[in-house]
């Protein structure tokens, strides 16, 4: 299968930048992520950007990403914030979509209290819940393809695979 980007979605603490930098390194592509991408034209954290301008404005500022990476980007691997295939829709016109499909408890078990905190939607493990189970249907949706995100060395080589057309 040709491709010009591999764009990774899932959940928060689905293990998307952490698998994207593996990724990217295996298949000699760059990796970018769209959370960093956003702190860096802004030069605030996202949970800054939260908590000064509110999350319309964060959801604004992932569509002018998405623009400029469909304007700027190819032959890359691109994990975007867990809210912007849900914002932003028209990633696929992006590249290759592939869902990191991780069960909430797993997710929750692997989150530590310094990822917590950096995640503005996390905070709250209920509300995260309800997120998760309203998400996981349009994640599904979206992507080209599912992949269950049980161990990043076996996820790396499964993508690799769909990316060869096996
Ligand atoms: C968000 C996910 C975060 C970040 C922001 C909002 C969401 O990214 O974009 O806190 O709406 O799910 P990660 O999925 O990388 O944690």
């Amino acid at each position: 299968m040709s491709f010009s980007n591999v764009i990774l979605t899932g959940f928060m603490g689905s293990g998307k930048s952490s698998i994207g930098r593996v990724l990217a390194k295996e298949l000699n592509s760059y990796f970018i992520d769209t959370d960093n991408l956003i702190e860096n034209f802004e030069n605030k954290t996202i949970k800054e950007i939260f908590e000064t301008e509110g999350e319309e404005a964060f959801r604004e500022k992932e569509r002018y990403c998405f623009n400029w990476i469909k304007k700027n980007v190819q032959n890359t691997v691109i994990s975007v914030g867990g809210g912007f295939p849900v914002f932003v829709p028209e990633i696929k016109q992006a590249g290759v979509v592939i869902y990191l499909k991780v069960p909430f408890e797993e997710i929750l078990k692997r989150m530590d209290n310094k990822e917590i905190e950096k995640r503005p939607l996390f905070k709250d493990k209920q509300k995260a819940k309800e997120l998760y189970l309203k998400r996981d249907k349009i994640y599904e949706n979206l992507a080209d393809f599912i992949i269950e995100n049980k161990n990043l060395n076996a996820t790396v080589e499964k993508i690799k695979e769909i990316l060869n057309g096996n």
